[in-house]
């Protein structure tokens, strides 16, 4: 079928880029996202691009470009499902937070929704496009919803999982290592790879069975997780020896079976996907009764955990075992640099641990404000929302969050955090200052030079 008009389901980080993107490299073809969020639809059609709900490189170019001449953002649902012949579910899966498999399963009733809303406008052929990270099999469970309607249209399901990485979506988007494609249908198959055949050299375009598919995805994040944990376990061990952590990733990077990348010790990886998916790993390794298998990959999670809090037991115990009123400054709050998303993001942890010992906390991130910083710690609920208010400001230049503070925590690795005027910072911090540097980002003999306390992960 050669598809001439694209709808897309979920106007978020998934979502927006990824039809942006589809867009620009296909002129012919209109896409539509839809979302039943107003507030964001409306930020999307922003005439200034600098407020689209979503900071990305590169991402606001693409939309001033498209938007209004192939690329639209409405929340009309079932016009765009009715007149589309290919439809993306790019809904959020988070992780259940009720019922059986809470904490672990990922939560469908988004994407059911997708399915029932689909089922019922549709009245010609569809290729239905699964985007969402799904756990394996859910294709199945879209498949029965849409086969049960009793009309005569027609649905071929494909799993079509997205690999971009927040901070480089535009990047990861033209320049993909692989697309993957599953299904059943060839045809569907085949018109799903056109679209991206615009500028994807056609064999890095893997065609593969639905649940091939489905499960690459969650053992791509996995893998690449368990590489983060594997290095933070290491670093750990480099804080009781004379080992440094990045020598060591280096000389192990060097080694071509191994490879250099994702290797940086941290405080932990975060964001909506790693954890999730994981979790959703273990869960259903889990249901089929694979106990080692869920106890293995379950691994890479608790050691997740325990280096969040390795890191905030430090600074309190540097702190001479009490940050009870002092003020903390955390610089970053986003779960990587070059995003406003917060998902899952190590700082909300550390920041919580804090709190509990009293500490006031003061936050500056470029691109995530005081409200946003207040909603990641009332969703924990671990105290009452006037008291995090209480204890918590954000600000929104570095030198006033660090002004008076007792340490300096770097929780986001952020550039612009390498060329601040440290001296400054320094002269303005109670003394001792120290600085608890999360991602090693910063050069401690500097930092030592100017007077800072300087620790750093792994070293
Ligand atoms: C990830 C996958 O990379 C992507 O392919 C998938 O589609 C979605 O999940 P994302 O979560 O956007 O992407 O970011 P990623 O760059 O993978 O980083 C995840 C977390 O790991 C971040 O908190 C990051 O700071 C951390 N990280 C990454 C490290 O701590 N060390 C590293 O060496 C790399
Ligand atoms: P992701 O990182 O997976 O893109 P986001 O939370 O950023 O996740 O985006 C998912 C979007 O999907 C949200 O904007 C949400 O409002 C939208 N959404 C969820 N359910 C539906 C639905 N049934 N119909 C339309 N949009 C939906």
């Amino acid at each position: 079928m050669k598809i001439t008009k694209i709808c897309c389901i979920g106007a978020g980080y998934v979502g927006g880029p990824t039809m942006a993107v589809i867009a620009k490299k296909n002129p012919n073809i209109k896409v539509t996202i839809v979302d039943i969020n107003e507030a964001r639809i409306a930020a999307w059609n922003d005439e200034d691009v600098s407020n689209l709900p979503i900071y990305e490189p590169g991402l606001a170019e693409i939309v001033k470009e498209t938007r209004g001449k192939n690329l639209f953002f409405t929340t009309a649902i079932d016009e765009a499902i009715k007149e589309s012949e290919m439809i993306f579910i790019s809904v959020n899966t988070p992780t259940k937070t009720y019922g059986k498999g809470k904490g672990m399963a990922a939560d469908l009733k988004y994407v059911e929704l997708c399915a029932r809303n689909i089922a019922e406008v549709a009245t010609t052929d569809k290729i239905v496009v699964e985007k969402s990270t799904l756990p394996v099999r859910t294709a199945q469970a879209i498949k029965s919803i849409l086969h049960n309607t009793g009309s005569d249209v027609n649905f071929s399901i494909l799993s079509n999982p997205e690999f971009l990485a927040e901070g480089t979506a535009i990047e990861d988007l033209l320049n993909p290592d692989r697309v993957l494609i599953g299904g059943e249908s060839e045809a569907a198959i085949e018109s799903l790879a056109n679209v991206y055949g615009s500028w994807v050299p056609q064999d890095r375009i893997l065609r593969t069975n639905v649940w091939s598919s489905e499960l690459s995805k969650l053992t791509a994040n996995a893998f690449l997780a368990q590489r983060i944990s594997s290095i933070n376990a290491i670093s750990e061990l480099c804080e009781h020896t004379e080992a440094n952590v990045n020598e060591v990733a280096k000389a192990i990077g060097m080694d071509s079976r191994i490879g250099s990348k994702f290797l940086n010790a941290s405080i932990g990886f975060g964001g909506s996907c790693f954890q999730k998916d994981i979790l959703n790993l273990v869960y259903i390794a889990r249901s089929y009764g694979l106990t080692e298998v869920a106890d293995y990959w379950e691994q890479v999670i608790i050691l997740n955990d325990h280096q969040k809090r390795r890191f905030s037991d430090n600074l309190i115990s540097t702190l001479y075992n009490t940050v009870s009123g002092k003020k903390i400054a955390m610089l970053g709050w986003a779960f990587k640099k070059d995003t406003n998303d917060t998902r899952e993001s190590a700082a909300i942890y550390v920041a919580d641990h804090l709190l509990n010992e009293q500490a006031n906390i003061a936050v500056y991130d470029p691109k995530v404000n005081e409200q946003k910083v207040l909603n990641d710690l009332n969703y924990l609920n671990t105290r009452s929302e006037d008291e995090n208010k209480d204890l918590v400001t954000s600000f929104n230049n570095p030198y006033e969050a660090t002004k008076d503070a007792h340490a300096v925590a770097i929780m986001t690795e952020w550039d612009e955090f390498k060329t601040y005027d440290w001296q400054k910072v320094y002269d303005q911090m109670k003394k001792p200052a120290f600085i608890f540097d999360g991602r090693n980002i910063l050069d401690k003999s500097e930092m030592e030079a100017i007077g800072f306390e300087y620790s750093s992960i792994g070293k």
